[in-house]
């Protein structure tokens, strides 16, 4: 099967030119101006971006969390990350506490391999760490192409480790060229100030707010980033919300050490008023949506280069499964859907409006995560020799978000009404047409599981 994408303005982290582009199979092979060759298909991107393929690199499919599972699976997740543009998604394996990383490994290949539309990947969340566990994480790097392994300073009693498990990771995932990532919150912090309010019968969703201040991120993320220097590892912090946490990072790399930030996609379009709302735990997120400031300080980050990924942490659940929480906000499942519309939101919000340049949005969508989670140059750039991993962009139609429209399996839209300029045209993964007319193409078992390596931006 042979594809020429004809007249597009091609955009990379670093390029902008117009060109066409021929894919055979599943790779794009020549590049060129005016290209002649005889196609199976051709589509002309006249007017339209041509983007490489989005990577989401934190995403929570069909994953057990406070009593349920998040509600989109790996077949309704993939498929509604491709309809918004992006084809790569790593998710979270979940070891469970007092068992092994093989078995959780197992678990999460019984729900993916013959389910993902897109492709995928998984990080390894260690919520238990020994010495078995330790040799199992260099069986992940070494056999399993799994380099990334996350970690809990919260959710106590279900996921967090203890500083004393986290130096001994660091040591062994360094010895082994990998990476550690965290969700950096203060736990203790946050318990005692869930209980407190709770006593004092502060049971609505704004509470789950006020129990999360900023200072028990920026606390964790400081204390992660010393941890990382002392040990030498190099780590990830994902969905950062804040400014006290960006700056805890910033103050790290003046002694020259590397520490990778993600923001989300809510945390720089979204502000904590959400949970004065009537509705408001359609947004309880760990951490949780911030101030308007914070929102700020993360556009600079990204343009400062201190936060190098925007993903989403996509872990939807219904609003049934929402009221689970209607009298203790601390039993609301935490989470939200997002994977849909992470590209075309920065498109809109960053691009569109000043924020950002068209190299930075490509860089923050998708590039990085590739570099940095050990996908590139196979992901998550447009060049001879790489995946046919392909995103046509209209810059200019505009839409409306709504829960009616949407792909992913969760019956309200956290954005509903949201007016978006910018949309996914059509979708290539490694060179099937996966959307076209707003229709998906591709069935399940057709996404594949990405081995990564080492990361390419770790020295
Ligand atoms: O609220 C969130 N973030 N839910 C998913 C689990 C996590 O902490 O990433
Ligand atoms: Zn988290
Ligand atoms: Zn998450």
């Amino acid at each position: 099967m042979s594809i020429l994408i004809k007249n597009g303005r091609i955009i990379t982290a670093v390029d902008d030119y117009q060109a066409d582009i021929f894919i055979e199979n599943e790779t794009i092979t020549v590049i060129g101006k005016n290209l002649s060759m005889v196609a199976d298909k051709e589509i002309d991107a006249a007017g339209k971006l041509v983007l490489p393929g989005g990577v989401d690199p934190h995403v929570h499919l069909d994953m057990p969390f406070m009593g349920t599972y998040s509600s989109d699976d790996y077949e309704t997740g993939t498929r509604a990350a491709l309809h918004g543009g992006t084809t790569s998604v790593i998710e979270f394996i979940l070891q469970t506490q007092g068992d092994t990383l093989h078995n959780a490994l197992k678990t999460w290949q019984d729900k993916s391999l013959h389910k993902a539309v897109g492709d995928f990947s998984y990080h390894m969340a260690v919520t238990d760490f020994n010495d078995d566990v330790a040799k199992e994480v260099v069986q992940m790097i070494e056999e399993e192409g799994i380099t990334s392994f996350k970690t809990f300073m919260a959710y106590k009693g279900a996921l967090m480790i203890d500083d004393g498990q986290m130096v001994q990771l660091m040591k062994i995932v360094k010895k082994h060229g990998g990476l550690v990532t965290v969700h950096a919150t203060n736990g203790d912090m946050i318990d005692s100030l869930i209980s407190k309010n709770l006593s004092e019968g502060n049971t609505k969703p704004l509470y789950h707010y006020l129990s999360q201040p900023e200072v028990t991120e920026a606390e964790a993320s400081a204390r992660f980033a010393d941890m990382l220097h002392y040990t030498g590892c190099p780590g990830y912090i994902v969905h950062m919300t804040c400014e006290g946490a960006l700056n805890a990072v910033r103050k790290a790399t003046h002694r020259n050490q590397k520490v990778f930030v993600e923001t989300c996609s809510q945390y720089l379009m979204l502000d904590a008023s959400k949970y004065d709302q009537e509705d408001g735990a359609k947004w309880v997120m760990s951490p949780p949506l911030r101030e308007k400031k914070d929102q700020e300080a993360l556009w600079a980050g990204i343009n400062q280069g201190l936060i190098q990924v925007v993903g989403t942490d996509h872990c939807p659940f219904t609003w049934e499964q929402k009221q689970m929480g209607k009298d203790d906000f601390s039993k609301i499942p935490n989470g939200h859907p997002a994977i849909e519309h992470r590209v075309e939101f920065m498109y809109s919000e960053g691009v569109r409006k000043g924020k950002i340049s068209l190299n930075k949005f490509v860089e923050i969508c998708s590039t990085n995560a590739a570099k940095i989670f050990g996908m590139y140059p196979k992901k998550g750039t447009i060049a001879v020799g790489t995946d046919a991993d392909i995103v046509i962009f209209d810059p200019h139609k505009t839409h409306t978000i709504s829960s009616k429209t949407h792909h992913m399996n969760c019956d309200y839209s956290a954005y509903e009404g949201w007016e978006v300029t910018g949309k996914t045209e059509a979708v290539l993964l490694r060179g099937k047409i996966a959307i076209e007319n707003e229709e998906c193409k591709l069935k399940p078992g057709d996404g594949k599981f990405i081995p990564r390596g080492k990361s390419s931006l770790i020295i």
